[in-house]
């Protein structure tokens, strides 16, 4: 990352592309990139021209920023990650939100694919995060203290209560069935051991998945309300036959694609509904 690369610089860059200035931004995971075909795209800008984005490298995640509008609801919508697998620091795979935070926005939906620890859990399911246990070995928050931001920042609510419940009632529109619990970040690439998978159970996790929680802790250090959903692909390690595999978590995608973008295109209604702009006092 060059010097001159801030997220202040990089949020810069975003306010000339476009008028359009949405308090909500969305990160489309895998299983959710069908949402894209709900926009109403006013710019998009690719993560290759905004200074200090990396490039995602993993199929199926573009690297695109969209200025859009999800229903009547505008919303900034980055299509594509950087993970911590792919070898980028916590501070590369945090980039983005800083950025947002640094933009204005100050509600994010983050979505991902996971593998499911509860045994009630089937592939192809979706579950509202409430809790997150990190198990990537390493703190995004690590590093120099940032002025004006927290230094032990409190994760106590990290996925707001209030936003939790937009996700339940945009389920509940299309009659869904929407699992909740807690989701435990590793940091990959490669799947978890059956034994890893029993441990995590114990620990009190119900999915796993190798993104979302260093972006959710800095999108908390910046004081963005937060909320995940994830999009059950498969069965984690041991609690199928089956072996593990990225076609079977792009697969599943696939299947359910069109209830993840629907979740999405409802969620951002209903966030539109209860966040109107504020009107200017005269
Ligand atoms: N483990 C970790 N990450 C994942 C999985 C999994 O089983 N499925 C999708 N992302």
């Amino acid at each position: 990352m060059k010097p001159s690369s801030t997220p202040q610089t990089a949020a810069a860059r975003l306010q000339k592309i476009s008028p359009l200035r949405p308090t909500l931004a969305i990160v489309l995971g895998s299983g959710f990139h069908h949402a894209l075909t709900e926009l109403r795209v006013a710019k998009k800008i690719a993560y290759a021209k905004i200074p200090g984005f990396p490039k995602p490298t993993v199929s199926g995640h573009a690297g695109e920023l969209f200025f859009s509008h999800l229903g009547r609801t505008p919303v900034l919508v980055l299509s594509g990650r950087a993970h911590f697998y792919e070898g980028h620091d916590m501070e590369r795979v945090t980039f983005a939100v800083r950025t947002l935070a640094a933009f204005g926005i100050t509600n994010l939906l983050l979505t991902n694919a996971a593998g499911g620890i509860n045994k009630k859990f089937h592939a192809g399911d979706f579950m509202v995060v409430t809790d997150h246990i990190n198990f990537m070995g390493a703190n995004p928050l690590r590093g120099p203290a940032l002025p004006g931001l927290m230094r032990f920042v409190d994760l106590t609510d990290t996925y707001a209560a209030g936003l939790r419940r937009l996700l339940r009632r945009a389920a509940a529109v299309e009659k869904l069935k929407i699992r909740s619990g807690v989701y435990l970040a590793v940091s990959g690439p490669s799947y978890e051991t059956p034994a890893e998978i029993r441990a995590f159970a114990r620990l009190g996790a119900d999915a796993v998945g190798m993104s979302t929680v260093p972006e959710a802790m800095v999108a908390r250090q910046c004081g963005l309300n937060v909320a995940a959903v994830s999009c059950i692909t498969n069965l984690a390690a041991g609690r199928s036959r089956e072996k593990l595999s990225h076609a079977e978590v792009l697969a599943t995608a696939e299947r359910v694609k069109i209830t993840g973008a629907t979740l999405i295109r409802n969620f951002a209604e209903l966030y539109g509904e209860n966040h109107r702009p504020q009107r200017t006092r005269r």
